[in-house]
Order: C-alpha cells, then sequence, then structure tokens
C-alpha cells in the first residue's frame, strides 16, 4: 500500500537542469526551503516558485577567497570598491560568497579591526561573507590574547606577507603567527615574495632612470616569489601547519608547491586570472597605461601562462581567486603619487571578481582545458573546505544553503568594463570573447540576480562564522628536533 506523505511546499523549485557538483554531474530538479537545499531528485513536489533550468548548468554559487574589497593598502589607498559595489559585481560573476580581507595595520587591535570590517560589510553585502585577518604587529598581545578570541569568532584564516615594507613579518615572526595558528586551528595565507630583492631591483632601476611601470615587472623577479615560497614552507613544515601559498605567478613557485605536497607537507596552492589570460606585455602601453597592470607578483611571460594553467589543470593550485584590488586609473588609485609615478609608487592590483568565473568556465571549460566538475572546484568547492565553510556552502546537497548559480553555456559576450558592476572604469579583460555566463544566481533560497538585474537590497548577506581548520588526513609532521620521541623527550611548547 502506497502511504501519501502531506508533502511541503517548497520555497522555489529548480527544474530540468544539468546540475554540477566537484564530484557528480546529474539531471535532476533541486527543491528549495526555508533558505536550505531540502531537496534533489524527480518529482519532488510542488513549490511556491519553479525556474526552468532546461539547457542550464545548475552549480554551487562561486565562493570569491580572495578580493580587497573597502580596504585601504598599506599605503593609504582606499580600494575603489566597497561592500555594496564589490558584493553587487561579485554576485554577477556567479558568486554567493565572499571572503575579503579585514587588514591590520601597526599599532591596530585586532578586535578594532574586526569591528571595523564588520561595520563596512553588514550594512552593504549583498552576498554572505567572511574574513580573513592580515596580520601586520604580530606583538606577543596579538598573538596569545587577541588571536584566540578572533579564532573563536569564526575567523580562521590569516594573511602575512613577506614582503612590503609596512606589511612585512620577518622569519622569527612567521614562525610565532604559525605556531599560534597551529595551536589555534587556523590557516595562514603567505604572500611569498622575497622583499630585499625587490628592493634591491626597484632601486638599481629607478637609479639608473627606469621608472615606467613595465619595470615593475623586473623590479620583482620570478626568484623572489620562488624563494620566499620555499622559505615559507620551510617554516611551515618545520612546525607541520598549513600554509596556503596565494596568488602564485611562477611555475617554479608552482613546483615548489608541488614538490611540497608530493612530500607530504601541509601546503596548498591558489593562482588567480591575471596569471592565466594576461602578461606583461600590456604593462609597455603609451601614457601610463601600463599602471593599469601592475599588481604583485606582476604578470609574466607568455610561456609563464601557460605553465600556470598546466598547473592548475594537474591540481598544483587549489584554488583559483581573483585577487580583486580594484583601483581606478586616476589619483584615487592607481595615480594617488602623481600623473606619471615611478612604478614604485604606482597603487598595486587589478580589479576581476565579476570575470573570475566566466574567464574559466569559457576558456577552461568551454575549451576543454578542464572538466565541468574541475570548474565547480575551483569555483566553489575546494575553498569551502580548505577555508572552513563546508558545513553551510559549496556544493548541491540537501541541507546545505541554497546559494546556487545558474548558468547558461552558451551565450556569447565580450567583456567591456562599462558592462560590470565594479566601482572601475577599466578592466584587464577588455574585449575577450566569452562563451557562458552565470543568468541566475540564488543566496540561501532568494533571487540575487535575475535578468541582469540585482533583485536584494543592501545588506542581503550575512556574516558566515568558518569552522576552525581541521587537519584530519593531510600528511605531515613536526622537525624532529621539536619531537618529544627524537628530541632526547624535550617538551617544547610551541
Ligand atoms: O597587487 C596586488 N595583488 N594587490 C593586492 C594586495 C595583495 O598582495 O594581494
Ligand atoms: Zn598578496
Ligand atoms: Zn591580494
Amino acid at each position: 500500500m502506497r502511504i501519501l506523505l502531506v508533502m511541503d511546499v517548497f520555497d522555489l523549485k529548480i527544474t530540468t537542469g544539468t546540475v554540477a557538483n566537484a564530484t557528480e554531474t546529474f539531471h535532476s530538479d533541486i527543491g528549495i526551503k526555508d533558505c536550505l537545499i531540502t531537496a534533489i531528485g524527480k518529482n519532488i513536489g510542488e513549490a511556491k516558485r519553479v525556474i526552468d533550468a532546461t539547457g542550464k548548468f545548475v552549480l554551487p554559487g562561486g565562493i570569491e577567497a580572495h578580493c580587497h574589497i573597502e580596504q585601504e593598502s598599506s599605503g593609504g589607498i582606499m580600494t575603489s570598491d566597497d561592500y555594496y559595489s564589490g558584493s553587487v559585481s561579485a554576485a554577477f560573476g556567479g558568486n554567493t560568497c565572499l571572503i575579503p580581507f579585514a587588514a591590520q595595520h601597526r599599532g591596530q587591535k585586532l578586535h578594532d579591526v574586526l569591528a571595523l570590517y564588520h561595520s563596512r560589510a553588514k550594512p552593504k553585502s549583498v552576498i554572505d561573507y567572511s574574513f580573513h585577518l592580515i596580520i601586520s604587529d604580530p606583538t606577543d598581545e596579538v598573538i596569545n590574547e587577541e588571536l584566540p578570541k578572533i579564532i573563536e569568532q569564526g575567523i580562521t584564516s590569516f594573511k602575512i606577507y613577506m614582503t612590503y615594507d609596512k606589511l612585512i613579518v620577518d622569519d622569527q615572526q612567521m614562525l610565532n603567527i604559525l605556531a599560534a595558528a597551529k595551536k589555534l586551528g587556523a590557516l595562514t595565507m603567505i604572500h611569498a615574495e622575497n622583499n630585499a630583492m625587490i628592493n634591491w631591483m626597484s632601486e638599481k632601476l629607478i637609479d639608473s632612470s627606469h621608472q615606467e611601470p613595465k619595470y615593475h615587472a623586473l623590479s620583482h623577479p620570478r626568484t623572489a616569489e620562488s624563494e620566499a615560497i620555499n622559505r615559507a614552507i620551510a617554516l611551515s613544515s618545520f612546525i607541520d601547519t598549513p600554509i596556503l601559498i596565494v596568488h602564485v605567478s611562477t611555475e617554479a613557485g608552482a613546483r615548489i608547491i608541488a614538490k611540497a605536497r608530493y612530500d607530504g607537507q601541509k601546503v596548498f596552492g591558489e593562482t588567480c586570472p591575471q596569471y592565466m589570460f594576461l602578461n606583461a606585455q600590456t604593462m609597455d602601453l603609451p601614457d601610463m597605461q601600463g599602471a593599469q597592470f601592475c599588481c604583485s607578483p606582476p604578470l609574466r611571460d607568455r610561456a609563464s601562462q601557460e605553465e600556470i594553467w598546466r598547473c592548475l589543470q594537474n591540481g598544483t593550485f587549489q584554488v583559483y581567486s581573483s585577487d580583486h584590488a580594484p583601483y581606478r586609473f586616476d589619483e584615487t588609485g592607481k595615480l594617488h603619487a602623481g600623473k606619471k609615478p615611478p612604478f614604485t609608487k604606482i597603487a598595486n592590483g587589478l580589479p576581476g571578481i565579476e570575470t573570475r568565473l566566466p574567464l574559466l568556465f569559457s576558456e577552461g571549460y568551454i575549451k576543454k582545458r578542464i572538466t565541468l566538475n574541475h570548474f565547480v572546484a575551483l569555483a566553489a568547492t575546494n575553498v569551502s573546505r580548505i577555508y572552513g565553510l563546508d558545513h553551510r556552502k559549496g556544493s548541491i546537497t540537501e541541507g546545505k544553503d541554497a546559494d546556487i548559480a545558474i548558468w547558461d553555456p552558451e551565450v556569447k559576450k565580450i567583456i567591456k568594463a562599462e558592462d560590470l558592476h565594479d566601482n572601475m572604469e577599466f578592466t584587464p579583460y577588455e574585449g575577450m570573447q566569452i562563451t557562458g555566463w552565470p543568468e541566475t544566481v540564488i543566496q540561501r533560497g532568494k533571487i540575487v540576480i535575475e535578468e541582469n538585474a540585482l533583485k536584494v537590497e543592501r545588506g542581503n548577506g550575512e556574516f558566515i562564522h568558518r569552522k576552525k581548520i581541521d587537519c584530519t588526513g593531510m600528511p605531515g609532521r613536526l622537525a624532529p628536533e621539536l619531537d618529544t620521541n627524537e628530541n632526547f623527550g624535550t617538551k617544547i611548547d610551541i
């Protein structure tokens, strides 16, 4: 006998689309109720609203895990995007969650830094968000008293810099931060470039009157990146704690990460669209236009683009982020130090939060360099796991937040700055032809983007408390000098 159940009516149902997660692709309907995905299957029942996704891809909403929004640089320059324009632009690019930085400048208390960024994000963000903490002043008080409280508030990753005079931490400070991360269950993200090499090269170039934007590329040698990655991995594997090397731009750097992973060290790697789709030729444009392409690490050459692609394909990079750092081509941003500043005084960073996923979809999935499942892994799933968000986000699974992007895999577009929704007047990807774009974006069951229009108010996004970093199943071991089984039983409190 068939038992009839009185089924709840869904708030929203997405029908007949091709659904893809990082590990599977299937044809199914999706039922959403009270912000969550509550049913996946056929004949799941009635809904108050139905979206017909025939011919479309139904994918987890993207998670943008490296972006600078409403953040002052170490030189005091404010990004052009605040939490409204930054989050709107992210949403139009298929994202439903952001993890920008809350940046500590020297002398600031972490509590105050976090309070400031909460006050910036809460009233404005249209999609969900968390923060990574930038630590530039790791005093004993910061490490021992302030950091534990920050971790308990769900901020379970921080970024440190091996370069930039106002942000740099030295090796001993790095060890202190890494040890705290290990104890507290946090992941340390590392901007790995050798500061002395950059300063030395910059001085040599400026002294010989090589000041134009293109010299920025020469002032950050490839070896500066690989040396620093090597050192970062040596320090973190010494105390056996996970790190993530952000925005890797060179094959040499990628190889060090690949080898470290092969050797059983807890290392993740991230690259960004600029290292796959752009090269340093554009830095030689006339009239200071090369300044638009100044970022750190810098753009490299064409061969390098191919190498970075290969390392994305082969899994050396688990994370693909925009590193959206928007500075306009005027006195508020790139040219804050004058109309023709030397390359050392040009604000560093490229915009790209809205184009990150369409570029990868088009050049990666459509051109068969990656599978649809790998696209999903890079768009959302990998970072949800690495950054402690997978209890809520990163896949289309019953019980998770109904964060979904419905992609039209056939639509063709040409990227134009005027069509994007960030607060920028240029895009480094101007004129690129794209196939595929997210047409409907849904956050916790609510439509955020539909028919090329924003459907939610500012402040729609919520702060997401992230889990501590779980090292279960990761390889790695303490250095023998720290291991009581091998160091004459010496207890060293790390
Ligand atoms: O040039 C860049 N990437 N600017 C943003 C700051 C950073 O180091 O990520
Ligand atoms: Zn960086
Ligand atoms: Zn960055």
